[in-house]
């Protein structure tokens, strides 16, 4: 060793540094080669890095790679003996010179935890050093949200990706070049997890056929009357926001269509079956909204309604479905669109339509609707409908998810409507006793509305998951 000491330093034989088994940042190609030019210029390599008396080296893998390369002397400076945990925390600490990698950061995390002592639930205030653990973890590591989101990462990323683990590791590596936010990757594993937890409890193909009440897990375009017999009314929203939703109907890409006519396009089955399965004076009633592609409304509603005259069907009623508190939009150039149609067809002028359909329920069966997931109720709806707006809240999924969870699996639905709009519709055009159909069930907010009001329900949905869901939420009435 060529003891050449200069301040505290020490000149060596890079060769004889043996890096840290902690040390494993990756040699930056573009900050290598700037360093070696300029190492080059000098012949020296001036900032010393760290080593521990079994000259383990603690920081600088740049600068021992570049030494070893032109083989010069690497200065060191010895800083004694050190355990793994602290040669750990060295390690991490040294490179804050530099803006750590998410992975760093996280490791930075676990090992000030390890070195505090600091287990789950344990208040960081009352340990020792708890100050200097909290001041360092704000500093360098982040917020509790972010340390909770790269650790769900850490800890789901293998399953996410049916544990194919290169594949998980090319993912952090996205993650640490911030090609993917720390954000959006657990959201990704949040939706993957739950889904192969669903894969695994919920059955390939789930149907409830009581009395009152079936779903089947179909395809509606191929529904018969054999199946379903003639209906009083179907009460539907089928999925639009062409392009955007997924519902996991994988081989049929539904909601994928490209653009509005070929959204129009794949409608016009699901309305032909409708056709055939609904009574001469039955009610259709159908929730659309619109969608912006582009900077500019694709009109889908209004497509679709030229469509359905097309077909044959008549349009006795527009109403406005108005929501109270709107998802925001980003555009800053156009209003928040809150409302959506709802359509009100029929297939002869000739048809059932219950006027006095407020007076007809009693006040001691059914005096509200005002249940969780709705804050009108039913009296103040009615009063509003008079002039074909309904104005309600938009509808929450909370209640049913937490419902879902409790039994084991996940609600990955979120796109229900509010349980005002199926009664409203049911209501209308339908009496106690009567059939209602929902060709799109989804999580059937219609079936609840239809045996809320002791009509019959039919629901078909292809997602086995949203079948399922729809069960959890008709389970009580099922037993009834
Ligand atoms: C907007 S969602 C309906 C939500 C429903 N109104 C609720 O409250 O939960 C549309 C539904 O249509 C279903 N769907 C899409 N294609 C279908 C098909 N061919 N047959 C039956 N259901 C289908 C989707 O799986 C999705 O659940």
């Amino acid at each position: 060793m060529e003891n050449n000491t200069l301040c505290n330093r020490q000149y060596i034989d890079a060769a004889l540094v043996k890096p840290s088994k902690f040390l494993n940042t990756e040699i930056d190609e573009e900050y290598y080669k700037i360093l070696r030019d300029n190492v080059r210029q000098h012949n020296k390599v001036l900032e010393p890095v760290y080593v521990t008396s079994g000259l383990v080296a603690v920081s600088g893998m740049h600068r021992i790679h570049l030494c070893k390369e032109l083989n010069i002397p690497l200065p060191i400076e010895t800083i004694g003996e050190v355990s793994p945990e602290q040669e750990e925390l060295l390690v991490l600490s040294h490179d804050l010179k530099r803006p750590l990698k998410h992975s760093e950061r996280f490791r930075l995390y676990e090992a000030l935890r390890k070195r505090h002592n600091i287990t789950p639930g344990k208040r960081t205030d009352l340990v020792t050093n708890g100050k200097e653990y909290k001041a360092i973890v704000d500093k360098v590591v982040g917020n509790d949200k972010y340390i909770s989101r790269y650790k769900f990462i850490k800890e789901n990323v293998v399953a996410a990706f049916y544990n194919d683990e290169a594949k998980a590791a090319k993912y952090l590596k996205d993650i640490d070049a911030d090609t993917v936010s720390v954000s959006g990757a657990e959201k990704f594993i949040r939706e993957r997890v739950k889904k192969i937890v669903n894969k695994k409890v919920i059955p390939e193909k789930v149907e409830v056929i009581t009395d009152w009440m079936k779903l089947f897990n179909k395809d509606s375009r191929h529904m018969t009357v054999d199946e379903t017999g003639l209906v009083d009314a179907i009460v539907t929203s089928p999925h639009y926001g062409f392009g955007r939703i997924n519902y996991d109907n994988d081989k049929e890409k539904v909601g994928q269509e490209n653009d509005v006519n070929s959204y129009t396009d794949a409608m016009k089955p699901f309305f032909e079956a409708s056709w055939n399965v609904l009574k001469p004076d039955g009610s259709l009633w159908v929730v659309i909204g619109d969608c912006v592609r582009d900077g500019q409304y694709q009109n889908a509603p209004e497509n679709f309604l030229l469509m359905m005259l097309a077909m044959g069907w008549l349009i006795n009623d527009k109403i406005i479905w108005q929501k109270i508190d709107p998802n925001p939009t980003t555009a800053f150039d156009r209003t928040i669109c809150s409302y959506e149609y709802i359509y009100h067809f029929t297939k002869s002028k000739d048809f059932v339509y219950n006027r006095n359909w407020l007076n007809e329920i009693p006040n001691e069966t059914i005096t509200t609707f005002n249940h969780t997931e709705s804050q009108y109720p039913l009296r103040s709806l009615a009063d509003k409908v008079k002039n074909s707006i309904i104005t309600t809240h938009k509808s929450s999924t909370a209640g049913i998810r937490k419902k879902c969870e409790e039994l084991g699996f996940f609600c990955t639905h979120n796109a229900t409507f509010p349980i005002d709009i199926p009664l409203y519709c049911i209501l209308a055009s339908t009496r106690p006793g009567d059939t209602v159909l929902d060709i799109c069930t989804g999580t059937s907010v219609t079936g609840e509305a239809a045996v809320q009001t002791k009509r019959k329900f039919i629901g078909y949905d292809t997602n086995n998951v949203y079948i399922n869901v729809s069960k959890v939420r008709l389970e009580k009435y099922i037993t009834e």
